[in-house]
Parts: structure tokens; sequence; C-alpha cells
């Protein structure tokens, strides 16, 4: 939630900073802002609205070169977004700019304080506090104004500051919320996550929690929040620039869903060797894989369906009790973790704040902790004492599509290497399982090329106002996703069901103005779903189903379909159905000409509770 975005060095024009911020405006896009000192004044433009637009209202500026600069666009937290709550905020003197990603818990209790010293307040946000702060605390050393500043801060916070008392110093600091340092010969950035910093350089210094870091033109310089110096980690990262761009595609998302396919296929690459399933990373001892009997899992959102097949998975070829819970209840329950248990933590970005938080919970109750991650430098893989990384890249479209797959993969892959290890699975079971998994992201790839086809059907679906989403077993974490799938980029109500539960309520829903999406390949309740769609259909309920090919029952009963494979461990078919009802999603939106890579009021990473 929020991007920020520095730079201090060799003069550069404008445009450097709006490019950078454009490569974060996935983190939030309701406003934004740019401040920059020249000739010893605070230059701030903010704009209501998406970077283009500041873009435009800055088209003769855009070309000035400036050494130093703060960016931000904003997902509102505190106060509507409009122009004066946008950021860079600045304090009463005009001598410092800060931008701001995260929450500041106490800003009320602050404020009034400050406006007894009558500090004057421009916007109602959280944010505004810090630069008064740092101007009552100021007394020649801006670093000092800092430590003392911070420990007034309760909450989480990336904060970017430039100042006029210190015009050759851009200053980060991170508490709960991601910042990263990108270093070059000609200057340094700070942002809040690679994307925006990719095309400028791979050396990067992961900013740790309490760590403030003072940029110069040719140094860096890191401090704790006691001000006491600390190393300054570089590392390099691997990632192609062309993996943040879209590569002829209109859209992020519809990009992320082809590459599905290449993200499971350099999954295998990471985690089968000669054909058997290894975790290099793993910390976790075989005697305690062996006797271990409860798994809780956490996440949210899409990571969080991911994590209900795991427990699926888990439940099945492993013989241990599976609990889980979105990290945001999951924290906030009096749950006993017994020990031998483990944690799994899901999570795209790393640094969603409820996962964090949950995590860090269970952590301090001495359980381990295993993430599964698609984020090598960020909170959560850090936090971990272990982790699965998923290959998937950057995914930049604001829905979660190729992380998804790759977080079920990885499930699947560790259930089985559970299972294994505690000897409940034959290697026959174990070694078929491979041979149907390798071949999946091919199989994948036949279903892509269906998109003209489930277009003409999300056309044609793109009219109704409700949608229900029904699955049994396997499947039914696969109809809660396509459920958030369709309701976050088109905004049509849509609920994802267990076809079950239909008797008990929903099928008080169904008329002839209801869609009802039904997952009904061929598994052991298959015979099940079928009756769920006659149950439908006698109530003129529309039918789009999702069938094997060979379908012979579901298919004469459904106003629409579309096929998959057929595999033969049919747990597997959650690999299968995700790309076609992302697919589904994804034109059912395009169709109704909406935002699909910038959702309004959505932010792709949910740092803030
Ligand atoms: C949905 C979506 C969100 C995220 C959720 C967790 O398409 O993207 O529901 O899945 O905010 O984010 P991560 O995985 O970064 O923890």
């Amino acid at each position: 939630m929020c991007g920020i975005f520095g730079y201090i060095g060799e003069e550069r024009p404008l445009q450097l900073w709006l490019d950078g911020l454009s490569r974060l405006e996935y983190r939030g896009y309701d406003s934004c802002g740019v401040a920059t000192i020249k000739n010893d004044f605070i230059f701030i433009k903010k704009q209501q609205g998406k970077i283009l637009d500041l873009r435009t209202n800055l088209k003769n500026l855009s070309l000035e070169k400036f050494n130093i600069g703060i960016a931000h666009t904003r997902w509102a937290t505190h106060g509507k977004p409009n122009n004066l709550n946008a950021h860079p905020h600045i304090d009463c003197g005009k001598k410092i700019a800060i931008v701001h990603n995260g929450i500041i818990e106490n800003y009320l209790l602050l404020k009034e304080m400050l406006l007894a010293e009558r500090h004057k307040f421009l916007s109602q946000t959280d944010t505004e506090v810090i630069t008064h702060l740092i101007e009552k605390f100021y007394q020649g050393n801006l670093l000092g104004a800092i430590l003392k500043c911070v420990k007034e801060l309760k909450g989480s916070f990336a904060i970017a500051i430039i100042s006029t008392y210190q015009p050759k110093q851009l200053i980060g600091i991170r508490k709960g919320s991601p910042l990263i340092l990108g270093l070059t010969d000609k200057g340094q950035f700070l942002a809040s996550d690679i994307p925006a910093i990719l095309p400028l350089t791979k050396k990067v210094v992961y900013l740790e929690d309490e760590q403030i870091a003072i940029l110069e033109k040719d140094k860096v310089n890191i401090f704790d929040f006691e001000g006491r110096p600390n190393r300054v980690n570089i590392e390099r990262i691997n990632i192609k620039e062309e993996q943040a761009l879209k590569k002829g595609f209109p859209h992020f998302m519809l990009k992320e869903i082809f590459e599905q396919p290449e993200v499971l296929d350099k999954t295998f690459l990471l985690y089968l060797k000669k054909e058997k399933i290894h975790f290099p990373q793993l910390n976790l001892k075989e005697s305690f894989l062996k006797n271990l009997k409860n798994i809780f899992i956490t996440a949210c959102g899409t990571a969080y369906h991911a994590g209900y097949l795991g427990k699926y998975f888990l439940e099945k070829y492993c013989g241990v009790n599976v609990y889980i819970d979105v990290a945001s209840e999951f924290r906030y329950r009096n749950f006993n973790l017994p020990n031998r248990s483990l944690l799994i933590s899901i999570s795209q970005s790393g640094e969603t704040a409820d996962t964090l938080f949950a995590t860090r919970d269970a952590k301090s109750k001495k359980i381990k902790v295993l993430s599964i991650c698609n984020m090598l430098g960020s909170s959560l893989a850090k936090i971990s004492d272990n982790l699965i990384l998923t290959p998937a890249g950057p995914e930049i479209g604001v829905a979660s599509t190729k992380a998804y797959t790759a977080q079920i993969l990885v499930l699947i892959l560790f259930s089985l290497y559970l299972a294994k290890i505690k000897n409940i699975i034959s290697e026959k079971f174990y070694q078929d399982a491979i041979v149907e998994l390798k071949a999946i992201p091919n199989l994948i790839r036949e279903i892509l090329g269906q998109s003209k086809k489930i277009k003409s059907i999300a056309d044609k679906f793109s009219k109704f106002g409700c949608f229900l989403f029904l699955g049994r077993g396997i499947n039914y974490p696969s109809a809660l996703e396509g459920a958030l799938k369709l309701k976050e980029i088109s905004y049509i109500p849509a609920e994802g069901y267990p076809a079950g539960e239909m008797k008990h309520g929903p099928i008080a829903l169904i008329d002839e103005y209801r869609a009802v999406v039904c997952i009904a390949v061929y598994d052991n309740l298959y015979e099940k779903m079928v009756s769920n769609i006659q149950e439908i259909k006698a109530r003129n309920g529309k039918v789009l189903a999702i069938l094997n090919y060979q379908d012979i029952q579901a298919s004469k009963l459904s106003d629409e379909a579309i096929y998959i494979p057929r595999l033969k461990n049919q747990d597997f078919s959650p690999l299968l159905i995700a790309p076609v009802l992302q697919l589904f999603a994804y034109y059912v939106a395009k169709n109704l000409g909406k935002e699909i890579d910038q959702p309004r009021n959505l932010a792709k990473s949910v740092t803030v509770e």
C-alpha cells in the first residue's frame, strides 16, 4: 500500500521520479506527488488521481533536472484521496518534506500535542505528524531529530525524507513497511519494491526493520534507531527488467496468466532433482517432520485460497491435522499451538501486515515457521525459520494469478515430500504424482489456447449482476478463488460456496438472473456436483460449468461449458482450473471496461492492518 521512490545523485530530469513511481503504481493509485530541492527551496507538486495526471500537469517541468527528490503514490488510509492529503508532506518552516508508507497508530495524540505547540497542519493524514515532529526536534542535526522522532511513532512506516537543512542527503527509514535501496556509481535510489529500480540498478540493500539509511551521491550509511552505525549488506538481484514489463500484453494480469506454465516449470527446476522432491533451504529436521502432528496455515486473500488447497493435500497425503485461518483472524484468536506443530505462512509479497503479525506471534510461541513466499528479501522471508520461494517473478497485476498457481504447486510438492518422509505414500504413488505434475505446464498451455472461447463465454456472462461459484472437495477453494478474482476486477458481487451447502441457504438466490459457475470435474464428488447443477437448472439459474473433456452428464445440463484435460490424480486439477477462472474474470472485467491492473480501492501489498 502506497509506493515511495527517491533519488539522490547526478542531476536527472524529473521524469526519473515519475517513471520510478509509475513502476510502483500497483501499490496504490488514488493520488500522488513529488518533491525536490532547487535553490534551497523545496518544490512540491501533488495530484489527486493517477501518475498520468501528474505527468500531464508537470509536462513543462518534466525535463528539468534535479539531483535529489522523493515521490509517492497513495492508497488512502487517513483522509480522503485529494490534493491536500496526497504526499509529500511538509513542515511549517517548509524545510522538511516526507513521503510515507504505513500507518502511524498514535498520530491523533501526537497531532494534539503538536497543535498545542502551534504547528500548523494542512492535511488529515497520519503522516503529517512525522514532518512536524522532525521539525520540533531539529537542533542542527537531522539524524538526531529523526532518532527522537522515530521513538515517538507507533505503527509501521517506510519513510523517505529530503530537507533543505541537509540538501545533499536523502534519508530512508524502515519499521514494518518495506524499503529497499538501489546503488549506482552516479547516485542512489530508494523504493518500496524492486520493480521501481529494476531498470536502474541490480545492486540493492534490503533495509532491515528499525534502520535509517542516509544516502548521498556516492555513499550510503545505515544506522539503527539508537544511532549506531550498521553494516551495509549489498546484494545483487537476479530479476530481469523485462519481467516487470507488459511484453505486448494489454494488461499485466493477462501477461501473468500466460506466464503460469513457465513459472511452474521453474518451480520444478528448483525443487525437483533427479525426479525427487528436495527443498535445499529447509531447516526442518527429518525427525521433526516424521513426528509432525499439527499444521497451521495462515495467509490472506488468494494466498489463503492456496493455503486452503494445501490443507486438503496435507490432510490427505500426510495424515496430519491441518487448521487454516485468514491471518487477520488467526492472529487474534486464542489458538493453542501445541508442540510439534508447524505454521505455514503464505504470501506473494511477503509484506502483508496481518500475515507478518500472525507469523511473529507464532514465532514468539516457539512454533516453527515455514513460509511460502514470492519475494526473497521480504519481511516474511526474513523472519521465517524456513522458506520455500515461489519463483513466479514480479507480479504487478493487483489480482494475484501466477503467484497462486506457484503456491499451489509448492504446497503439493511439500505434501508429497512430507508424506514420503512419514512413509505414508508408496514410491509408486510418489513417482506417478511427479510424472503427472510435470505434464501440467503443457496442459495449462493447452488451456490458455482456449482463451478466445473463454472470452466469448465471458462476454455473454458479463451481463449478470451476481455470480455464485460452486465446487466441492478439492475444488471448493478453487470456487472461492474464482469468485474473488471476478469480484475484485469486475466489481460484480460473486460468492464462492461449497456446492453441498447450497440447500442450506444460497439456493434461495437462484433464478434466471443468477449466473452459477460450477466446477464439476471427474472426481469422487462428480455425481454430487451433477445433482447440484440439476437443482440450479430446475430453478432457471444460468450455469457455466468447468468440466473434463470426456464429460457426458454435466455438459448436457449446463448452458455453457469450458473443458479441461482429465488428470489421473484429480487432486491436481485446481492447477488447471485456476487459469480458466482467471481468464474468465479477466474477460468479464475487460468487457465491462474496468481497470483490470488497478481495480478500485485495492492495492497490491496490504502493508497495513
Ligand atoms: C487477490 C489478491 C489478494 C492477495 C492478498 C495477500 O487477487 O491479490 O487477495 O492475495 O492481499 O497478499 P500476499 O500474497 O502478498 O500476502
